[in-house]
C-alpha cells in the first residue's frame, strides 16, 4: 500500500513512524512532512493546506490511503476533495469537522444531546455579548468560534477583560473570520485531560486518556502554547470513567452527526474537565493531537494502518484497537521566546545519542536541513517520548534522552507528569 500523510509536525511525525511499521505499507509520501519524516517517507513540497495540490499527488502516485493531520486542512474540506477523486482519506469530511471548527456548532449540539458541558451561549452581536457577560457571574471565558490556533480562549475575571477580549476578537477581528461568532461560557473547575477516539461514523475505540501540559513553564506558568509534553494513561482516570465517557460524551457525539448527515470518521479528540458534577466538556477536536499523538504511537500495540482503514470504511467494530500496558511520556523542546516570537536556523546537536536511550523516540516538528546541517525552524522544535512499564520510568528515559539533545536558547519543561501522579479522589 502506499500512505500520504499530510502534515510536517511531530504529530506527522509519529504517525509516519508508527506506519512505516506496519506491514501492508509499500511506500509513505509526506506533503510537505520534515526533515525527521524524510527518513521515513518521500516528502513533496506540496503545503498542507493547498488541497488541490495535496490531491493530485494522491492521484499521481495511486495513494490507497491519505491521512490528513491538521485542523484547518479537515475544515477547509481535504477530506471531500479527496473522496470525491476516489482517493481513501482518513479524517472527517467538512460537516463532520464543525465539530471542532465551529465551538457554537458543538455547543448546539451538545444542548440538543444533553451532552455534558459549561452553560454557554453564542454571539454575532458585540453589544449583545457584552450585556450576557455584564449579567452573568465572573469569572467567564470567552472563546472564538472558527479555529484561532488554539489562542481564542480566555478566561476573564473582571467585566472590563471580558470587554476587551470581546473587542479584540468581534470588532478587532484578531481571529479574522474565526471571532466573528464567540461563545461565552461559565468557568469550569477540575483537572483536564484529553481523549481520543477513533472512529468510523458509529463505533469509537478510545485511546487510553492523556493530559496535555499547554503553559510554557514549569507549574503551568506563564503563556499558553500548542502543548509543552504530554503524558498518558492518566492515572487517576479509571476503566470507569472511560466507560462513562464513552457513553455519555463520544458515543452521542457519533449519533448526532450521524443524524445530521455528517458521520464521523477520524480521530474525535474532546478535551474535558473532571468538575465536582461530573466530566464536562471545554471542547472537541477533529483530528489527532500534538502532541498527544507523540505519546500515542509508541504506545499503540494495533497495526495503525490497519485501523486507521477500519475507520474510513466503516467496519473498526471488527478490527479493534490494542494498547501496550506500559507509559509514555512526551516533553517538547522548543526555541528561545516561543511562544512569542524566536530565530531560525540555530543547529541541534545529539538527536542520534538521544535516540539511542533504550525505549526512547525523537520526533521532529520544527527542524530544517541547513546545508547539511539539521537546525531549527519553528516555535516547537521537537518531541521526546519515553516509554516505559511505569509514567516514572517514561519520564526519565524521556528527560535523559532530552538531556543529550542541545540548540542555543532550547527550553523544555521540567515538570511533565508531575501533575498527574494524584489518583482519583483528591482534589485541587
Ligand atoms: N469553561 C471553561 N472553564 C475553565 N477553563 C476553560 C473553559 N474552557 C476552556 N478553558 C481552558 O482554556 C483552554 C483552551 O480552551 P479550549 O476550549 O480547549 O479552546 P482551544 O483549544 O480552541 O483554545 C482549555 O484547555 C482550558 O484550560
Ligand atoms: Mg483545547
Amino acid at each position: 500500500m502506499k500512505i500520504l500523510i499530510v502534515g510536517s509536525g511531530g504529530r506527522e511525525h509519529a504517525l509516519a513512524w508508527k506506519i512505516a511499521q506496519s506491514p501492508l505499507v509499500k511506500k509513505i509520501f509526506a506533503a510537505p512532512g520534515n526533515p525527521g519524516i524524510a527518513a521515513l517517507a518521500e516528502c513533496r513540497p506540496v503545503p498542507a493546506h493547498h488541497l488541490e495540490g495535496i490531491r493530485d499527488l494522491a492521484l499521481a502516485e495511486r495513494v490507497d490511503l491519505a491521512v490528513i493531520g491538521p485542523d484547518d486542512c479537515l475544515a477547509a474540506g481535504a477530506v471531500d476533495l479527496l473522496q470525491a477523486a476516489g482517493v481513501r482519506a482518513f479524517g472527517p469530511t467538512q460537516a463532520a469537522a464543525r465539530i471542532e471548527s465551529s465551538k457554537s456548532f458543538a455547543k448546539e449540539l451538545m444542548a440538543e444531546e444533553r451532552i455534558p458541558t459549561a452553560r454557554s451561549a453564542a454571539f454575532s452581536d458585540f453589544q449583545r455579548a457584552c450585556d450576557y457577560v455584564d449579567s452573568h457571574p465572573l469569572p467567564s471565558v470567552v472563546k472564538a468560534s472558527g479555529l484561532a490556533l488554539g489562542k481564542g480562549a480566555v478566561i476573564c475575571h473582571s467585566r472590563e477583560h471580558a470587554r476587551q477580549a470581546l473587542r479584540s476578537m468581534m470588532v478587532d477581528k484578531l481571529f479574522g473570520q474565526a471571532g466573528e461568532t464567540v461563545v461565552v461560557e461559565e468557568f469550569l473547575e477540575g483537572r483536564e485531560v484529553s481523549i481520543h477516539a477513533l472512529c468510523d461514523g458509529s463505533q469509537a475505540a478510545l485511546f487510553p486518556p492523556a493530559q496535555d501540559h499547554k503553559a510554557v513553564s514549569d507549574g503551568d506558568q506563564g503563556p499558553n502554547t500548542g502543548g509543552m509534553g504530554c503524558c498518558c494513561p492518566v492515572p487517576w482516570v479509571t476503566q470507569d470513567m472511560l466507560a462513562e465517557i464513552k457513553r455519555r460524551i463520544v458515543e452521542p457525539v457519533l449519533r448526532a452527526l450521524a443524524r445530521r448527515g455528517a458521520p464521523f470518521k477520524g480521530c474525535l479528540y474532546p478535551g474535558l474537565m473532571l468538575t465536582r458534577d461530573g466530566f464536562k466538556v471545554l471542547e472537541f477536536n477533529a483530528r489527532f493531537g500534538d502532541p498527544e499523538t507523540q505519546a500515542y504511537m509508541p504506545l499503540l500495540e494495533s497495526d495503525l494502518v490497519e485501523a486507521l482503514l477500519a475507520c474510513a470504511e466503516g467496519t473498526l467494530g471488527r478490527t479493534g484497537v490494542k494498547w501496550g500496558r506500559g507509559a509514555a511520556a512526551c516533553v517538547i523542546a522548543a526555541s528561545e521566546g516561543y511562544p512569542g516570537a524566536y530565530r531560525k536556523g540555530l543547529e541541534i546537536a545529539g538527536l542520534d545519542e538521544a535516540g539511542r536511550v533504550p525505549g526512547v523516540s525523537v520526533f521532529q516538528a520544527g527542524t530544517a536541513v541547513d546545508q547539511g546541517k539539521l537546525v531549527t525552524s519553528g516555535g516547537r522544535v521537537l518531541g521526546v517520548t519515553g516509554c516505559a512499564e511505569s509514567l516514572e520510568g517514561a519520564l526519565e528515559s524521556a528527560y535523559r534522552a532530552m538531556g543529550l539533545i542541545t540548540f542555543q536558547g532550547m527550553h523544555y519543561r521540567r515538570d511533565i507528569g508531575r501533575r498527574d501522579q494524584r489518583m482519583a479522589g483528591d482534589h485541587g
